[in-house]
């Protein structure tokens, strides 16, 4: 008998409100799949063939979550990666977590046609600067690919969910895991190998030791790959031009490392674990190496190692 993702929150025990929380993201995720397959591909500030102004997807998206957030009463504050500022919930909708969030990861794929996402962390919180990715109660990711699927975890594994025919979403698969070994290699950055001669190492690595490539160029289907694959890494550090990347620590890569260390893999900045790092600015970015542990280590040791 299929699962709910609703049920099997509720089989675990999962908190009344944290349960309805996560149940509202997903249904909110329909609303932003719908919009995606039925709406012109327009940029923000310019309109339709009926001459309307249009949003932009991500745009969208964001305006989507922060209204069914709000109206949750769930919510104490929302951050998002479309937003300059912290949102507070007006005092007679508020609930007790604090929800961080990049509501369309990806966005520049849409017109190509490839997958995207959106990601969620969620603290039991009012407030957001000071927090520790380890202190999310739950982190998820929607995937908007062929299918829509959501991997979430609410620090007890980690779980995947996909949209039946009638429109629930369905737990597909429970407990994911992830090998120590990875045999596929997600290299973002690639730019950096020019500058970066240890990278150029990790990459030609990887290469003359037959890992296959599986890299996307969105962040959300190369992290849900490696969790369905139960094994692979993936990297985006920073070069001379972007110290600490491109990633985000609260809507990217916080989210991202909890699921994938509920998994048994790793995630750290090149030194440090993602999740000890405390959040100091809202737009704050960080390098990061994620997936199999043994790989994650290994390109810990070759980005920073003077033996290597
Ligand atoms: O942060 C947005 C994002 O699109 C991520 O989803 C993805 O991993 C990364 O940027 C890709 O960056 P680049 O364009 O440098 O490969």
């Amino acid at each position: 008998m299929p699962i709910s993702l609703d049920k099997h929150l509720r089989d675990s025990a999962v908190d009344h409100d944290l349960r309805h929380l996560i149940v509202k993201i997903a249904v909110t995720a329909k609303y932003v799949h719908h919009a995606m397959q039925t709406g012109d591909l327009g940029l923000a500030g310019t309109s339709n063939m009926y001459g309307e102004a249009q949003l932009a997807l991500d745009v969208l998206a964001n305006q989507l979550f922060v209204k069914e957030l709000e109206d949750s009463h769930y919510a104490t504050c929302l951050a998002s990666e479309e937003m300059e500022e912290e949102h507070t919930i007006p005092h007679e909708k508020r609930g007790k977590y604090a929800v961080v969030f990049d509501p369309l990861d990806g966005s520049s794929l849409v017109d190509a046609n490839l997958a995207i996402g959106s990601i969620f962390g969620i603290y039991e919180s009012d407030d957001i600067i000071g927090l520790k990715g380890d202190q999310q109660v739950a982190s998820l990711i929607v995937v908007y690919g062929p299918r829509l699927t959501l991997i979430y975890t609410t620090k007890n594994g980690v779980h995947e969910c996909i949209l039946n025919a009638v429109g629930e979403f369905i737990v597909s698969r429970e407990n994911i895991s992830l090998d120590k070994k990875a045999k596929n290699f997600a290299p973002g950055n690639l730019r950096a190998v020019s500058s970066e001669k240890k990278y150029a190492a990790l990459v030609n690595y990887w290469m003359n030791n037959h890992y296959t490539l599986r890299y996307s160029g969105g962040m959300v289907p190369d992290i849900n790959h490696i969790l369905l694959k139960e094994q692979g890494v993936f990297t985006y550090p920073g070069y001379e031009k972007l110290p600490e990347g491109k990633l985000r620590l609260l809507y990217e890569c916080a989210p991202m490392a909890l699921l994938v260390e509920q998994a048994g893999g790793r995630a750290t900045d090149g030194k440090k674990r993602i999740l000890d790092i405390a959040v100091e600015r809202l737009d704050q970015r960080t390098p990061i190496f994620i997936g199999s542990e043994d790989d994650v280590i290994l390109a810990e040791k070759m980005m920073h190692d003077e033996a290597y």
